[in-house]
């Protein structure tokens, strides 16, 4: 892993391959951890960038809250001090996605493709942004733990939690070895984030939308409504998975991956 100093944050990313940049952002509370099958896959096709957010993995940095609006800043300002000026494909999953979805708001020309995994443009109805605020209370008060047992059941498909116990054990060190702090910030911004449907017919790059068909967090439905509001979205359900589609059936998600970057010549 790498480190970038973005004002007074140390940012800690993986960088690896060449060519033109992908950069994976990850959910929460996640880190770069998350996107390994991806990275692998794509390892010298393309240049795979994945930074842990600030507040989680090895990043530091959170206030009591951090926006959607500040993590896209620090994406931005990752590209910047990396020098990366041509324009990136962002792939982002469930806040990941949220932020994405932010950075082709913000940052339209900054963007060459977006994949969106297991999110939604939709802003928290006001009881799951009160929600939100009362488990970022209890993180900081009972650790880590307290997100696990709410999120777990939720993220994962029956196939998974079935025949693939590891890969929900692997979530599972990775959150209760969270920040709490990073966890409680990230909570309160999400509380908090715009909606972001009116903006999605305005996307004017290559995007590919993919959920697990049995993501209990961002449903399909509405996945597939928002695939119809990017114009020439391509939307690809993947069967076997939840909200963590990429973990969960990273063959079927690297297929659609490769496939979206080859067709629009951003992967070799
Ligand atoms: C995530 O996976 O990033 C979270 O589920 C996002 C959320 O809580 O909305």
């Amino acid at each position: 892993m790498a480190t970038a100093q973005i004002a007074d944050l140390s940012v800690f990313y993986i960088d690896q391959g060449e060519g033109a940049p992908v950069i994976f952002l990850h959910g929460m509370p996640l880190d770069h951890r998350m996107w390994r099958h991806q990275a692998a896959a794509l390892a010298g096709r393309c240049r795979v960038l994945i930074p842990d957010l600030r507040g989680f993995g090895r990043t530091g940095g959170a206030s009591d809250k951090t926006t959607m609006d500040q993590l896209a800043d620090d994406v931005l300002a990752l590209l910047d001090v990396l020098q990366i000026t041509e324009p990136a494909t962002i792939c982002g999953l469930s806040m990941g996605g949220y932020l994405s979805l932010l950075l082709a708001k913000k940052a339209p020309e900054r963007l060459r493709a977006l994949i969106l995994c297991d999110c939604r443009s939709q802003a928290d109805v006001p009881e799951a942004a009160a929600n939100r605020l009362t488990l970022a209370d209890r993180v900081l008060t009972d650790g880590p733990r307290v997100i696990a047992e709410s999120m777990l059941p939720r993220l994962f498909g029956s196939r998974t939690n079935e025949q693939n116990p590891m890969a929900v054990d692997q979530v599972r060190d990775v959150i209760l070895a969270g920040s709490p702090r990073g966890i409680a910030a990230a909570q309160r911004g999400m509380a908090e984030r715009p909606d972001l449907t009116a903006s999605l017919g305005t996307i004017a790059v290559p995007t590919l939308v993919i959920c697990g068909e049995e993501d209990a967090i961002s449903p399909l439905a509405e996945m597939q409504f928002l695939a119809g509001q990017i114009p020439g979205a391509e939307f690809v359900p993947v069967p076997g998975a939840g909200h963590m589609a990429p973990l969960e059936q990273p063959d079927a998600v690297n297929a659609a991956v490769t496939s979206f970057l080859e067709r629009h010549g951003i992967a070799s």
